[in-house]
C-alpha cells in the first residue's frame, strides 16, 4: 500500500479524489476496542445517530459509488469515570516491571501522577520519572529523556498528561528505539524500528495524542513545531477517563475542545477521509458543540465526559485521516510564537474553511447542516451559514479571535517565513487543495 503523505506523485493523483487511497504504515487490527455506548439519549442537544448517517448518505450519493482501499488503526481504548485505576494492570499485559513514566508539573501538582504511582505500586511495577515536559515539547527534552530511558533499563512507557506529555513520551521512544535525532523522523513514515510498548493516559479533552499516529515536535534551531506521523506511534494502550478533567481550567476545557473541533472538521474535508473517518467527525462536531458551552459554565461530569467521547471520535477521524491547512499553520505559528496550541484554532479554523470553500462546498454544506441542523438554501449557502455559526459560537466564549490579540505589530514580518514553513507542513498535504505560502499569508491578513 502506497503512503498518500510521503509519497512526491500523491498530491496530482489525489487531486480529484473524493476519498483514501492509501495511508502509512501496515495495517494492524487491534485486539480488543471499548465501545463507545451508542446510546442517543446521552447525546443532549446533538444529533442522534440516524441524523449522522443520514448526513454521510447523502454524502456519498454524490460519489463515484465505489470506494478505494483505506485503513483504520487505532489504539486499545480503555474509557471511562475511574478508568485510571486499570493503568497497573494494563502495564503488566504490556509487560512492564519497570516502567518509564512521563508527565509534568501541572499534573504532579493537582495529584494525577501520584495517583497513577499508587495504582502501578499495587501491581508491583517500579518506575523511573522523567518530568522534563513543557507545552509545546523540545527537541531536546525528547532526547535528553530517551537517554534517561536508555540509562535505567526501563521498559514499557506511560505518559500521563496533555498532548505536551504524550508527544515528549512518543518522540522518547522514537529516540529509544531508532536512535538519530528527533528531528530525523519528521515527515511521515520515517520510523524503520518497531517503538518499545506505549500506554497514554490524556489528562485533556481534545489533543488525541493518546489515539493518533502524530507527534508534534518543536524543532528549536528552526522554530518550527516538526509533525511526525507514522503508524507505529499509535500507542498500544490509552486510557480516557473523564473524571481527570475536573481539574482542568475553564480556558484548557475551551483550548482542548476547540482542537478537537478543528481536528474533526479538518478530517472530515480531508482528501483521504473514508467512511471510517467520516462517522467520528460528524460525531465529534456534534457533540461537541452540544456540550462544550455546558460543560464551562456548570463543569458537569456528564458534558466533560461526552467532551471525551468527543475527542476520542475526532482523534479516530484525524489519526486516519489526516488534517488540513489550518493546523499546518497552527503549527508554523505556534512553533515560532511559542503559543498554546488550542488557542489558534477559533482564530484560523473558520478562514480555512472558507479558503476550502470552493473545492468541495458539498462536503462543507455536510458540516453546515450539523451545525445549523437544517438546510439554507443551496449547498455553498448552507456552508457559508455554519462557518458563521461556528464563528458565532467562538465568541461565546472568552477567547481571542483576531492574530493580532497574539502577536505584537512589531513581530508581524515573521508571518510571511512561517507561511513558507506551512506550505511543508505534512497536514498541508491533506487539505482539499495545499495552500501556497501566498494563501496563508491571505489567511493570515484576513484574521490580523
Ligand atoms: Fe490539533
Amino acid at each position: 500500500m502506497k503512503n498518500a503523505l510521503d509519497s512526491a506523485g500523491c498530491e496530482e493523483r489525489c487531486k480529484n479524489r473524493p476519498r483514501s487511497h492509501c495511508f502509512p504504515g501496515k495495517s494492524v487490527v487491534p485486539e480488543t476496542q471499548a465501545n463507545p455506548r451508542p446510546d442517543n439519549s446521552r447525546l443532549s442537544n446533538g444529533l442522534g445517530f440516524a441524523s449522522l448517517f443520514n448526513i454521510i448518505d447523502r454524502a456519498y450519493s454524490r460519489g463515484t459509488g465505489f470506494m478505494d482501499i483505506t485503513k483504520f488503526a487505532i489504539p486499545e481504548i480503555i474509557f471511562g469515570r475511574g478508568s485510571l485505576n486499570y493503568a497497573g494492570q494494563c502495564a503488566l499485559r504490556l509487560g512492564a516491571k519497570k516502567v518509564f513514566l512521563v508527565s509534568d508539573e501541572g499534573i504532579e501538582e493537582v495529584g494525577w501522577l501520584q495517583r497513577l504511582m499508587d495504582v502501578l505500586e499495587k501491581e508491583g511495577i517500579k518506575w523511573v520519572y522523567y518530568p522534563g515536559v513543557t507545552s509545546n515539547p523540545r527537541d531536546f527534552q525528547v532526547e535528553q529523556g530517551a537517554q534517561l530511558y536508555s540509562k535505567n533499563g526501563t521498559d514499557v512507557i506511560i505518559a500521563i498528561g496533555g498532548g505536551s506529555a504524550m508527544d515528549t513520551a512518543k518522540g522518547i521512544a522514537i529516540i529509544a528505539s531508532n536512535g538519530g535525532r528527533i528531528r530525523d523522523y519528521e515527515g511521515a513514515n520515517r520510523v524503520q524500528r518497531p517503538l518499545p510498548p506505549m500506554m497514554l493516559i490524556t489528562t485533556t479533552a481534545g489533543s488525541g495524542s493518546d489515539i493518533s499516529q502524530f507527534c508534534i515536535i518543536t524543532d528549536m534551531k528552526r522554530g518550527v513545531k516538526m509533525s511526525i506521523i507514522t503508524r507505529t506511534l499509535v500507542p498500544n494502550i490509552s486510557i480516557v477517563d473523564p473524571l481527570i478533567l475536573r481539574t482542568k481550567t475553564e480556558s484548557l476545557i475551551i483550548q482542548s475542545a476547540v482542537d478537537a473541533l478543528a481536528h474533526a472538521i479538518e478530517a472530515y474535508m480531508s482528501r483521504i477521509a473514508s467512511p471510517f473517518t467520516e462517522i467520528h467527525s460528524l460525531r465529534a462536531i456534534d457533540l461537541i458543540l452540544a456540550n462544550l458551552q455546558r460543560a464551562v459554565a456548570t463543569r458537569s461530569l456528564d458534558s466533560l465526559e461526552q467532551l471525551s467521547i468527543a475527542s476520542v471520535s475526532a482523534s479516530m477521524a484525524f489519526s486516519n485521516a489526516g488534517l488540513g491547512a489550518e493546523h499546518a499553520l497552527a503549527h508554523a505559528l505556534g512553533g515560532h510564537f511559542d503559543m498554546r496550541h488550542g488557542i489558534v484554532h477559533p482564530i484560523l479554523l473558520t478562514s480555512v474553511m472558507r479558503f476550502n470553500m470552493g473545492i468541495n462546498p458539498q462536503r462543507m454544506a455536510d458540516i453546515g447542516r450539523l451545525i445549523l441542523k437544517r438546510q439554507v438554501g443551496s449547498d455553498e449557502d448552507t456552508a457559508l451559514a455554519g462557518i458563521e455559526k461556528l464563528e458565532e459560537f467562538f465568541a461565546s466564549f472568552d477567547v481571542a479571535l483576531r492574530l493580532s490579540q497574539l502577536i505584537p505589530e512589531s513581530e508581524r514580518h515573521h508571518l510571511e517565513p512561517l507561511c513558507k514553513m506551512a506550505v511543508h507542513d505534512a497536514c498541508n498535504l491533506t487539505n482539499p487543495r495545499p495552500a501556497t505560502w501566498e494563501e496563508f499569508y491571505r489567511i493570515c491578513e484576513e484574521v490580523w
